[in-house]
């Protein structure tokens, strides 16, 4: 009796189906004869490793950073930055490594002095190396399949078939260079199978699979005692020593990382950890672009991209010993420093909360308080700003000080500490946190305020430098209590005041009609009685003591706005009350300030009267429907506020 097929079964095996049959047409067998024609018209397919990959990698679509981008003028100070579209919604805020990753590929493609040269990606636990190495393999595996000898271990490029003395004129005709010979098994196949006919040699594709070890090697770090070269060139299969004579190939495993690796890519974990020995084949096969074979036979060619990656107290430590120059000579270091942009480490952490089963509520500002303080961190204390300001100048954002933008140049904060990133809390630390803060919950969701205490928890635990902690849990317990306030008290104010938006808009109007009649010397038209009044100076004065302006400092300001917003509406550009940030914060505060009194009553739950309580309701659900709390949080965070802002005094 037969099982019923289900509908989702059903709809499933004609996929399985369809793939198998696309399987099938995409296999191909022929002989050299074929193959050369096939190069004719797509030479791209004789390319070598690093040229395979660049173009993987850039088929995805390179993207020119627009000069509109917010982070193009402030974060890259317009400098032109190209995004790959291949990492950009995996990686956030390391445009400058992948770009510098591209450029080693990019000159190793054009056979560069990079082809032969192994590129290490240095930098702190968690930054995303092994991540980055991850999704550069990941392209080969979705690039197309190549074409290679049929049964040859390290799946070689058919054309090195073709005697030396013939690629003059192939190189003639084609306009292609061959490199490389032979290996031991294909020739051994050549002269014994097939008499040495190599139109005869079959020719096949296949596909790059990681796991299936096709043209992706791995070397993870080796215990010393264990280190076994047979990891990198394979060896001489024991059991097979007693069917063919010693030196015949026919006794060869080439199942190393690099004879995986060939044509593809060969990847070291903690390349460092290796003893010096251990690495001599990583000269070789940079330098001579070929790798010693097992056993008595000749060096076999290679042709691969070598990427590798460490820390940097193992490379410190390596770098320190003369002995290793050679080694050192071939490197092309790349740093792979924490992400210092706290919007873009914010996204990290919600990707990697997205692969994984994480399911709970995460109240607004929670993640954002986390990456902050990762950021902080990270960063390294200069004269010029404080640590808060630097963070949010990094971030690309507008510092408002006493009525006008802050002219920091973000690059000479850079220049002062060129290894910025390279310490701090990484990733995983955060992360952890979080599931901290989760597991200490009991309604199933994280705020600002329990995430806060689990990182001072985790930093108390796990932070040993006593420099290092201090700081930490001085960013945690003062730097962002503060900063989360000064947030939080906005989002209440906007949930507090009706039409938040209209009644901001309806200010910058008044202070702009008012400013500009000032400054001119001229009256305001009443915008319903149409009538004609001097500036009213109270009122601009109410706005503009809000940031800290006073005395003469008031006429320049006044000044400033109405050309800075005149020009902007010449050029054509629209204006709003967010246009000019020192205006816009001045706002923001006197609706602050307007309705201060008032929340102080409401937020407190001892003095609530009827009326009261029903404001609190509203406020409650305005923060649920459009700023993204649940019930709970938006009451923790109602608390919260009334405990540290409205104290009774
Ligand atoms: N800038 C970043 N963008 C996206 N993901 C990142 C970034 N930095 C770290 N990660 C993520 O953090 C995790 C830890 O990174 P990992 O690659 O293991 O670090 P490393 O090898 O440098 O120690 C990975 O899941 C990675 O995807
Ligand atoms: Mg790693």
């Amino acid at each position: 009796m037969g099982i019923l097929m289900t509908t989702k079964t059903k709809h499933f095996l004609s996929s399985i189906k369809t793939h198998q049959e696309t399987k099938k047409i995409d296999k191909f067998e022929g002989t050299l004869s074929d193959y050369l024609s096939i190069v004719e018209t797509d030479p791209t397919l004789a390319e070598l490793a690093h040229r395979r990959l660049y173009n993987a990698l850039t088929g995805y679509g390179v993207t020119k950073m627009s000069e509109a981008d917010p982070r193009c003028r402030k974060v890259f100070n317009g400098e032109e930055i190209k995004t790959y579209d291949y990492f950009q919604s995996h990686f956030f805020g390391m445009e400058q490594s992948i770009k510098k990753i591209m450029r080693f590929l990019h000159s190793a493609s054009l056979k560069g002095e990079e082809s032969r040269q192994v590129l290490l990606l240095l930098g702190p636990v968690g930054a995303g190396k092994s991540a980055l190495v991850e999704h550069i393999k990941k392209a080969l595996e979705e690039a197309s399949p190549i074409y290679h000898i049929k049964d040859c271990p390290i799946r070689e490029e058919p054309l090195h078939l073709i005697p030396r003395s013939l690629r003059e004129e192939f190189k003639k005709t084609y306009n292609i260079s061959i490199e490389g010979d032979l290996c031991p098994v294909c020739r051994h196949n050549l002269l014994h199978e097939f008499d040495s006919d190599y139109m005869a040699v079959p020719i096949i594709t296949s596909t790059f699979s990681i796991r299936g070890r096709r043209g992706v090697g791995v070397v993870p770090p080796m215990d010393p005692n264990t280190q076994d070269t047979s990891i990198l060139i394979g060896s001489e299969d024991i059991s097979k020593l007693d069917l063919f004579p010693e030196d015949d190939p026919r006794v060869l495993s080439l199942n190393g990382a690099f004879n995986v690796g060939n044509r593809g890519v060969v990847e070291f974990v903690e390349v460092f950890k290796n003893e010096i020995e251990f690495l001599h084949t990583m000269i070789t096969a940079t330098q001579e672009k070929s790798v010693p074979s097992p056993g008595k036979q000749a060096m076999i060619y290679f042709d691969g991209v070598i990427l590798s990656h460490c820390n940097e107290a193992e490379w410190n430590k390596f770098k320190s010993e003369h002995t290793n120059e050679a080694i050192l000579d071939r490197i092309v270091r790349v740093n792979i420093p924490y992400c210092l942009e706290y919007t873009q480490e914010e996204k990290i952490y919600k990707k990697l909360l997205r692969s994984s089963d994480f399911n709970c509520h995460i109240a607004p500002h929670t993640l954002e308080i986390a990456s902050m303080f990762a950021v902080l961190s990270r960063l390294k204390p200069t004269n010029k700003v404080d640590s808060l300001t630097k963070m949010k100048i990094y971030n690309g954002e507008d510092i408002i000080e006493k009525g006008l933008i802050k002219k920091v140049d973000i690059n000479d904060l850079r220049e002062e500490h060129r290894d910025e990133g390279m310490t701090g809390v990484s990733t995983r630390f955060v992360m952890k946190a979080i599931d901290n803060a989760l597991a200490d919950s009991d309604k199933n969701m994280i705020t600002p305020i329990s995430m806060r205490d689990a990182l001072i928890k985790q930093v108390k635990e796990q932070v040993t430098n006593e420099e290092d902690r201090k700081r930490c849990l001085l960013f945690l317990q003062k730097t962002l209590h503060e900063e989360y306030l000064r947030t939080l008290e906005k989002e209440i104010t906007k949930a507090f005041v009706s039409a938040y938006e209209e009644q901001a808009e309806s200010l910058f109007n008044n202070y702009l009609d008012h400013a500009d009649a000032y400054v001119n010397a001229t009256k305001v038209k009443d915008r319903v009685t149409n009538e004609d009044m001097e500036a009213d100076v109270n009122f601009l004065a109410s706005i503009e003591e809000q940031i800290g302006i006073k005395g003469t400092a008031k006429d320049n300001f006044r000044a400033d706005i109405t050309s800075y917003m005149f020009a902007k509406l010449r050029r054509g550009d629209s204006i709003d009350w967010k246009s000019y940030g020192p205006l816009r914060e001045a706002i923001e505060s006197k609706l602050v300030a307007s309705v201060k009194e008032i929340s102080r009553i409401v937020t407190k739950s001892k003095s609530r009267d009827n009326k009261q309580q029903k404001k609190y309701s509203d406020m409650v659900q305005t923060l649920v429907k459009e700023y993204n709390y649940s019930e709970d949080s938006a009451e923790e965070a109602i608390k919260f506020a009334a405990n540290n802002l409205w104290r009774d005094s």
